[in-house]
């Protein structure tokens, strides 16, 4: 090509239609920021979009290019560099389902091994100046700790310049090429990513070479790897297949296998054309594994090391992540440098490495291993294998009046010492969990073997909740290696129900005001028939087919059709444990000792019953509670803090105002993320408004408890400065997560701008305790950001909006900006505020 054609007018309108949507305050907006070129006057202009924004069917972007670098000249506004547009894994987007690629890309289908380390961009001016960018940045920069453009450069021309290649004559081709050239730099000498890159792999791997047009074009591999081979770059390797089945069976064996040609890869990027216009479309295919695995032993290895906290509770690999951290943690506590150098960075795969080496598998192999994998999948316990050790609960699925507590009561007469009773009628307060909570504990008591969990459990809601609450506490009572078998005893299976109502009827009649909670002189017949008919209406039967019910290690059939059911109910419990845990029961009691134990839980009396007073003074009438903003509390302030002042410290700025804040423990004595203030609810914009009142119904229950807690507190004259916020952190586990994005202050206020983890096709940010998103729980600023600290006294906190939304605006005269990049999840709580 002898005259390079840039395509001006075309680039001065994608320039322009960037300029516009970075006007944007929402979707779509982009943003620009200015960087010198290294060893050039000349300056560049990076052009990119929120992450969540790419690849949405509802917003256009002016490009998709992932990495856009437009010289800044208004009269010669030609693309210095440019990325490949944005792509996505299989099955991340509508356009990446199989179905979708069978239909609409045609082959052959190039298939490119995924390198694990940072894309570079590398380019050139007309002048022969190589212009090497990161993905979003180039050029000298003083508020980074690692400068990827300034290292994969330094890369670049040692490897030209061991080809005895002039760095021109290179910059010549791709100028009158009118290309890009993207590598991975892959060194763990400068950055540690997942996978190996030793001495001997470390390199630049060459993957595509894309035009500098607006539109996406890219050359095809075989030109690739002749321009990396005169070069000196290390080769991405690829392979064809010609067609979409194929290409599947390919990359799902390889999926299964977890590697390719027997290493260890990150997954493949595949390249091919769309039919309607030949356009060129890529997508990706990650292997999840073992990525997962090893990411998740680096991040609790940080924790460690951060907090000396071992984290107990995984959702994957639980086994062997355990393993892990037995092993390293010794290593860790014995050696300051490895502590050191594991939070710079440096040593996690070496740490890795020595696990590995001593538990005598790859990673591989540990995830493949037969035993490990099923172990895996009975969350990390070895259910099979009951011994002395083995703890057992029970939890009966039946209504009011089946004999629960009296056949428990048989039981626990008869194993006195080894067997424990926990009845939800005795707990009183607003956390239902108690009961498991109590369970567990009881459990952990080395002589106790197996505790009777006393509810009803009559809908498959209630069953799920236990399982799910074992999982949850399980590991705050007991070792993450006990074993729990649960038995389900279940009263009636719902044909029986009309002999089930007549029989416990009488029964609770006859029982009186001998129960915690159901009282026949309190309550009056009526009511307390009425109570128990909403538990025959709701009865769901256990169905053994499906979950939760499946969960149940054994389930025992019982009937209460008889004088003594709960006798026969008993004798029944016992003979089946004995049959199939003889651990449990290894000697079946006499006759005369089961029928003693059966009479005397006849003869019990609970000990809560509470006193009816007549004449009792009226309850005081809670005052519904108006908050003044929801937000979400930052659970860990030091480890946020401890990341801000990491990234200070390796800032070469100016930080002493931050950095005195901080010493001088002047930062706010909270940190939080105001989600939705009443303000935007009362006089907002329609999205505000909705927000707002989203979140007023969604936390109705959650401000009723409030509001008693703060009447209790009141009556027990413990009540706060009606004046002063007060702060509710919900009990519902309700959160969300966020990563830090920038730290930015000026003379006022130091504030940090925090990238939501949000689903936008449902407009929120906040997850339930399951990891769920909840619809329309979004936060109405639009720059999120966390108050750090008030420099100047007389600034409100408010202030911090006004700071932030200057950041993004590039308005940034007299305000410190820090990137933060590659940062540390963190979580918060989602809290209701009054003043
Ligand atoms: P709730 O706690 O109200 O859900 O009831 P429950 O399932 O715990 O039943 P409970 O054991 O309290 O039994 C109800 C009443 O029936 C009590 O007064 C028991 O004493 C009595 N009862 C329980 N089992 C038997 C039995 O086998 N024979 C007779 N005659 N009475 C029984
Ligand atoms: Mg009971």
């Amino acid at each position: 090509m002898s005259s390079v054609n840039n395509n001006a007018s075309c680039v001065g309108q994608l320039v322009a239609d960037l300029e516009a949507a970075s006007q944007l305050h929402q979707r779509g907006k982009s943003y620009k920021r200015t960087y010198d070129i290294f060893n050039s006057k000349h300056k560049v202009n990076s052009w990119k979009f929120n992450e969540w924004d790419y690849g949405k069917n509802n917003i256009k972007l002016p490009t998709n290019a992932r990495g856009l670098f437009i010289l800044d000249d208004p009269n010669d506004p030609r693309i210095v560099a440019r990325g490949y547009d944005k792509f996505f894994n299989i099955d991340e987007v509508q356009s990446t389902r199989w179905e979708w690629i069978e239909e609409f890309t045609m082959g052959p289908y190039e298939v490119t091994v995924k390198s694990n380390g940072c894309i570079i961009f590398i380019s050139a001016l007309e002048d022969g100046t190589i212009v090497v960018c990161s993905k979003h940045s180039t050029g000298p920069r003083d508020d980074v700790d690692r400068n990827h453009a300034l290292a994969g450069q330094a890369f670049l021309l040692r490897q030209l310049d061991e080809l005895n290649v002039d760095s021109k004559n290179f910059a010549k081709e791709l100028y009158e090429n009118n290309l890009t050239a993207i590598a991975e730099y892959c060194d763990d000498t400068f950055e540690e990513h997942i996978l190996e890159y030793g001495e001997k792999e470390r390199g630049l791997y060459l993957h595509g070479l894309n035009l500098n047009e607006p539109e996406f074009k890219t050359l095809p591999m075989d030109k690739v790897h002749k321009f990396g081979e005169k070069y000196g770059f290390k080769p991405t390797e690829s392979m064809i297949k010609e067609d979409i089945h194929s290409l599947r069976t390919f990359l799902e064996k390889c999926a299964t296998e977890g590697s390719f040609q027997g290493r260890e890869l990150e997954g493949f990027v595949i390249r091919c054309h769309l039919k309607e216009n030949n356009k060129t479309f890529f997508f990706k295919y990650k292997f999840e594994e073992p990525y997962l695995m090893y990411r998740q032993w680096r991040e609790v290895t940080k924790k460690y090391i951060e907090d000396g906290t071992r984290v107990f509770r995984f959702k994957k690999h639980k086994f062997i992540t355990n393993k892990y951290l037995d092993f390293v943690i010794p290593l860790l506590d014995n050696d300051q440098q490895l502590r050191e150098n594991y939070t710079k960075g440096f040593g996690i795969i070496g740490l890795r490495n020595l696990f590995l080496e001593s538990y005598g598998m790859s990673g591989m192999e540990i995830l493949n291993h037969e035993k490990i994998k099923e172990l895996e999948l009975r969350n990390a316990v070895d259910y099979n294998k009951i011994d002395e050790n083995t703890k057992f609960l029970i939890f009966p699925i039946a209504v009011i009046g089946c004999g629960k507590t009296t056949t428990a009561l048989t039981l626990t007469n008869l194993y006195k010492n080894q067997w424990g009773h926990i009845q939800n009628d005795d707990i009183r307060g607003k956390d239902k969990a108690q009961l498991i909570k109590r369970s567990l504990e009881k459990l952990s008591d080395p002589s106790i073997k197996c505790v009777f969990v006393d509810r009803n459990n009559h809908q498959y809601r209630e069953r799920q909740q236990l399982f799910e609450w074992i999982d949850e506490y399980k590991e705050e009572y007991m070792s993450y290696d006990a074993n729990i078998k649960v038995i389900g005893i279940s009263f009636l299976d719902g044909t029986d129900l009309e002999r089930v109502k007549e029989i416990t009827t009488e029964r609770v009649l006859a029982r009186g005001d001998n129960h915690q909670t159901i009282q026949l002189n309190k309550h009056g017949e009526k009511k307390v028939i009425g109570i128990m008919s909403g538990f025959w209406k709701r009865f769901q039967p256990v169905d053994m087919n499906k979950w939760p019910d499946n969960a149940f290690d054994l389930l025992i059939n019982l009937k209460v059709d008889n004088e003594s059911s709960s006798l026969s109910n008993a004798r029944e419990i016992i003979r089946q444990i004995h049959e199939t845990y003889p651990v449990l029961i290894p000697d079946l009691p006499t006759e005369n000792e089961l029928e003693q134990a059966f009479k005397s839980a006849l003869e019990h009396k609970p000990e809560n019953i509470p006193k009816v007073v007549k004449g009792q003074p009226q309850k005081p009438t809670i005052k519904k509670l108006k908050p003044s903003f929801f937000s979400a509390a930052i659970k860990n302030k030091k480890m946020l803090l401890d990341e801000i002042q990491n990234a200070i410290n390796l800032s070469e700025m100016n930080t002493s105002s931050v950095n005195k804040m901080v010493e001088e423990n002047r930062t706010q004595p909270e940190f939080h993320i105001t989600l939705s203030h009443v303000v935007q609810g009362k006089k907002g914009d329609a999205r505000e408004k909705r927000i707002w009142s989203t979140y007023m119904k969604h936390y109705e229950d959650e401000m009723m408890k409030i509001s008693e807690c703060i009447l209790k507190k009141r009556q027990s004259g413990e009540s706060a400065n009606p004046d002063e916020r007060e702060t509710f952190e919900c009990s519902n586990g309700d959160h969300l997560k966020f990563k830090l994005a920038k730290l930015c202050w000026d003379d006022k206020i130091v504030s940090a701008i925090v990238e939501l983890n949000r689903d936008i096709d449902h407009n929120t940010c906040v997850k339930d305790k399951n990891n769920q998103f909840i619809n329309g729980l979004d936060c109405t600023n639009v720059i999120s950001h966390i108050t750090i600290g008030i420099l100047n006294v007389d600034t409100k906190a408010s202030y911090s909006n006004t700071l932030c939304h200057k950041v993004m605006e590039g308005d940034i005269e007299k305000v410190n900006v820090i990137d933060l990049s590659d940062t540390i999840t963190h979580t918060a709580g989602i809290c209701i505020n009054i003043n």
